[in-house]
């Protein structure tokens, strides 16, 4: 589930200090947003005047609500409801007759979401263009809060640079996050605290352009009576050094922060109630129930353990935690979890780009930046490392993951836990990291999101679990089970993995959460009768908390009533939550600073890491000797969609950074010497819809577009820049939404009339530099072949134009290698280089695909210097020595450069199972000057050449071994090695 988070907080809480629980209030009447837009203005056909709102699902004239998941521009006047609807995360056209005015109503206070609504303001004498009013009425609370949560705010016009909010026409409020719209179409994002209980709201966007154009969408308001807790300290709870939290007067022992933790959570258990320990199990989503009037009650009788999707609000955090802590009978906190899987605010490369950087270490430092910058926002949690093992580029997901070998992506993910959790998850700069998702998501059947898969035990124990377990041995606080089945049982009530493989085996003690509803998505599956069959399955597997789905809560009293859940699983799964939530320091910390919370702050030390990591995980595929461009280049031409873009290089947990981030466009210019011309040309858009047409004879081929649909379309703008150019750079790839979740691919093609501008740019002569943007390997035969150099850049983040420019102009070499092969043909996936040798290796290829060979294998990736590998030498062991094999790297290019010689192993006879015929065990980065060498060597030990057996025991056996130490999968001659453990 991915939503826009939540990007601007309005905080108008006018609390009074009150300090013992409150009875719960009487249930208000309704609040009532109403919009009122000065002038509207959508864009291209639709006639000046109208006014437009988005809706999701596909609405139709006369639909009766429409969802926030999918918008649709639908034109005011053309839509009817007979009804004022009431529900929480609803776009409710209540008041269509007048077309200056939405009205969004919130039954007894709570959470509504907006759809999209475009408007024009002119501009003011102060500068600022007034584009959007709204009022918010509650007749019922005296005091409210209103949090504007989880918006877009998108801004058109040329020159406008910032959004603001006034109140009751006062001076606009300085937006948190400083806003540079440095291009037509912006996203951005803004937060203002400290404002006082109003009427009037007005959204002004600062510019030099006399008119402004926004869209507001998916604008989500909390509307809540101020609880009586808001902003103030409890003299009752808040002792010196520790908290009363059940407020009896006296240090119980976990209220203590000097108590071991066991003793802690047992001392706590022990005075829970059967309820409120069913309430530790459960997380919500901010917006999602029906009336979130209902919240504070919920805190107040402790049925609430955590929540997500609240950020960047450490405000509306503080004020719903001080209602769990003040508010409820044991002031057990909320632990907050978002995801940040590539970045908080500071955006560094998907995860399969910087696995390719084959520096764990590298991936720990990015980490600990997120982990930062998410803290200070409020979350305590996140759900990354992504422990996938990425087989199938079909698959969207792939992204995430760092790659398809176990053994990289084992090292990759415990770095990344380290750098989230450090030695003490519980500091102001940590966070709880959740490994996700478990297990066997990524080998869905046809690659599809959410499918089934078909795993057998010896694949699980050795392809797809060693990266969890890692993890887990780095130290993770929390694991998510995952959509998928396997071999019909759903992995979220899956007990071997969850409990005999997770807890049995390895021990681990942290808590499990379940992915979106998938605790209730059983009933779907067919898994499941009801929610208490669902509740009582996944609970009894081992999945400790529910995300969303609101199976446990109502359902397992009765489970318990009935003996079919036992009270010794809740109160395990009860001690597994409470143990982390005191290991993230929320027992002794609830709060955070919400002066501190700075998403605008650029920290320069954490950019510098953001564009080595954006240098050090782009593979250079290809390469003429075109790159580093040479300093003579007069007439440099930038071309393709992606050269002058900054959202499409943040990928696709990109979304919630509000910054505007350098373009390749920008980076270069001021990278390359002041005589040299760069001249930029869009060429195409990314996309066009649809994607595919159907032939004449029926096949389904990619579509870029019925002709007229890309107005960005230039082919010959295109092909004379390349002509009067020296050397042209391309930069293609495809959207962000296209990769991550839910977004799988049929096709691995440049997407939209790309390849077209390519060929026409290609048929120019002109040496051709192309860049590849994407969340997984893409199918690209004419690139490959034509361009004089490739750069695989997969999606950069935040200094996507920097870390680039350092390698075309070559104050930085690549030295990256692939992750995940490449395939030749998307006929040919799922590939990958470890796969069997079969019992025909040169046979059962395809009878109209006879190269069976990837075009690019994993660990594959050049660099601008040379090197050659001498013979592999194996030194026996001696006693208490393993044996080594050693390989000597001798630099024969020009300049230095970064080499990774890589260990692969293949076990020659294995009784317990096959073994593939190659495994990468070892890696190594050296650096060389021209002409320099050096040896290079690895340890043969059992850990290095093994397996997990089938009772999950690691294992080595005595016998014929082949080794490599190769540049990359497709490299190297084997030497026979002999293993005596
Ligand atoms: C569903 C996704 O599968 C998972 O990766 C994510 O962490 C959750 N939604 C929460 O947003």
């Amino acid at each position: 589930m991915k939503r826009i988070p939540l990007l601007a907080v309005l905080s108008l809480a006018t609390g009074h200090a009150a300090v013992a629980p409150t009875p719960p209030p009487a249930t208000p009447p309704p609040a009532v947003v109403t919009f009122a837009s000065q002038a509207t203005q959508p864009s291209g056909s639709q006639a000046p005047g109208d006014q437009y709102v988005m809706f999701g699902a596909n609405p139709q004239p006369g639909d009766k609500e429409g969802g926030t998941a999918a918008m649709n521009l639908v034109k005011l006047k053309d839509f009817s409801v007979t009804a004022p609807l009431a529900g929480a995360g609803r776009v409710i056209p209540a008041d269509l007759k007048s077309p200056d005015s939405v009205k969004v109503i919130a039954p007894g206070g709570g959470v509504v979401t907006t759809g999209i609504l475009w408007s024009r303001g002119k501009k003011a004498a102060n500068g600022y263009a007034d584009v959007a009013s709204f009022r918010i009425t509650n007749p019922a609370a005296s005091s409210f809060s209103v949090w504007v949560l989880d918006s877009t705010l998108k801004v058109k016009g040329n020159g406008n640079t910032g959004l603001a909010l006034r109140v009751n026409g006062g001076e606009p409020l300085a937006p948190c996050a400083t806003v540079k719209t440095d291009s037509a179409n912006e996203f951005t994002q803004f937060t203002v605290t400290g404002a006082s209980l109003t009427d009037d709201f007005t959204v002004t966007v600062r510019g030099e352009s006399d008119e402004a154009f926004l869209a507001l969408a998916g604008l989500t308001f909390a509307v809540l009576p101020t609880p009586a807790t808001a902003g103030k300290k409890s003299p009752v709870v808040e002792q010196k050094g520790w908290l009363d939290l059940n407020k009896n007067g006296s240090k119980d022992v976990y209220e203590d922060p000097a108590q071991p933790l066991a003793k802690r959570v047992d001392n706590l258990l022990k005075q829970m109630t059967q309820q409120e320990k069913i309430g530790q199990l459960n997380q919500l989503v901010l917006g999602d129930r029906k009336s979130d009037a209902a919240l504070f009650p919920l805190m107040r009788r402790g049925e609430v353990s955590s929540y997500i999707w609240t950020t960047i609000a450490p405000a509306l955090r503080n004020q719903f935690q001080r209602v769990a802590v003040y508010e409820s009978r044991l002031g057990i906190p909320l632990i907050y979890g978002m995801d940040m899987i590539h970045g908080t605010n500071t955006l560094f490369p998907i995860a399969l780009g910087l696995s390719c950087a084959f520096e764990p270490e590298l991936l720990e430092r990015a980490q600990a930046v997120s982990a930062r910058e998410a803290r200070a926002e409020g979350v305590d949690w996140v759900f990354a490392p992504m422990c996938d093992l990425a087989r199938d580029p079909r698959w969207g997901r792939v992204a995430e993951t760092c790659g398809e070998d176990p053994y990289l992506s084992a090292l990759c993910n415990a770095a990344q836990v380290r750098g989230f959790q450090g030695a003490n998850p519980a500091a102001p700069d940590r966070v709880a990291a959740c490994l996700k998702h478990y297990v066997g998501y990524s080998a869905v059947t046809g690659g599809r999101d959410y499918n089934d898969s078909e795993i057998t035990e010896w694949t699980l124990r050795n392809a797809h679990l060693p990266s969890f377990h890692a993890a887990v041995k780095a130290g993770a606080l929390t694991v998510m089970s995952s959509f998928n089945t396997i071999g019909g049982i759903p992995a979220v009530a899956n007990h071997h993995a969850l409990t005999e493989i997770l807890r049995d085996e390895w021990k681990f003690n942290g808590f499990v959460v379940s992915d979106w509803e998938s605790v209730k998505e059983m009933i779907k599956w067919g898994y499941a009768k009801d929610k208490a069959d669902c509740a009582r399955l996944a609970l009894n597997a081992g999945n400790d908390m529910d995300m969303k789905a609101e199976s446990y809560v109502p359902n397992l009293a009765a489970e318990l009533q009935a003996g079919r859940v036992t009270a010794a699983t809740l109160d395990e799964a009860v001690r597994r939550v409470l143990r982390v939530k005191f290991q993230v320091g929320l027992f002794d910390r609830p709060y955070v600073d919400e002066a501190g919370c700075n998403p605008a702050l650029k920290v320069p030390a954490d950019l510098a890491l953001a564009r080595e990591c954006v240098a050090k995980s782009t593979v250079l595929l290809k390469n003429s000797g075109v790159l580093p461009l040479a300093k003579e280049t007069q007439k440099v031409a930038l071309i393709g969609p992606l050269g002058d873009e900054h959202r499409e290089m943040l990928g696709c947990w990109g979304g919630r950074c509000s910054w505007s981030v350098p373009t390749l466009a920008t980076a270069l210019k001021a990278a390359l010497p002041a005589e040299t011309t760069l001249t930029v040309v869009k060429g195409c858009a990314l996309n066009t819809v649809p994607t595919t047409k159907t032939l004449q004879d029926g096949r389904i081929v990619p579509d870029p577009g019925a002709p007229g649909t890309d107005a960005d379309f230039k082919l010959e703008e295109a092909v004379q820049a390349a002509k009067d150019a020296e050397v042209v750079i391309m930069a293609v790839g495809e959207p962000n939404g296209w990769s991550g979740e839910n977004a799988s691919r049929a096709f691995l093609n440049l997407t939209g009339n790309q390849q077209i501008l390519f060929d026409a740019v290609a048929a120019t002569g002109k040496p051709i530099v192309t860049i590849v943007f994407s969340g997984r390997p893409l199918v690209l035969p004419t690139i490959w072949e034509k361009s004089a150099a490739v750069l695989y850049a997969w999606k950069p983040g935040s200094e996507a134009g920097n870390g680039l420019a350092d390698l075309l102009v070559g104050t930085m070499a690549p030295s990256a290698r692939l992750s995940m092969s490449v395939p030749r043909d998307v006929a040919q996936v799922p590939m990958f280089y470890n796969h069997y040798n079969t019992g025909r290796p040169r046979s059962g290829q395809y009878r109209d695909l006879k190269d069976m060979d990837a075009k690019f294998w994993f660990g594959y990736g050049l660099t601008y210097t040379t090197f050659a590998y001498g013979p592999v030498t194996i030194t026996p062991a001696t006693k208490g020595k393993p044996a080594t094999a050693t390989v000597t790297v001798t630099n024969t290019g020009k300049r230095d450069g970064e080499e990774v010689p890589q260990l692969y192993i293949r076990q020659l006879v294995c009784h317990e199972g096959a073994r593939p015929m190659q495994e990468l065990r070892g890696f190594k980065r050296v650096k060389l000057q021209p002409a320099e060498k050096t040896e290079v060597s690895f340890e043969l030990t059992g850990e290095a050449l093994g397996y997990v057996d089938r009772q999950g025991k690691p294992r080595a056996d005595a016998g014929a071994y082949e080794i490599w130490i190769a540049p990359s999968a497709q490299q190297g001659t084997p030497v026979p090695f002999e293993f005596a453990p």
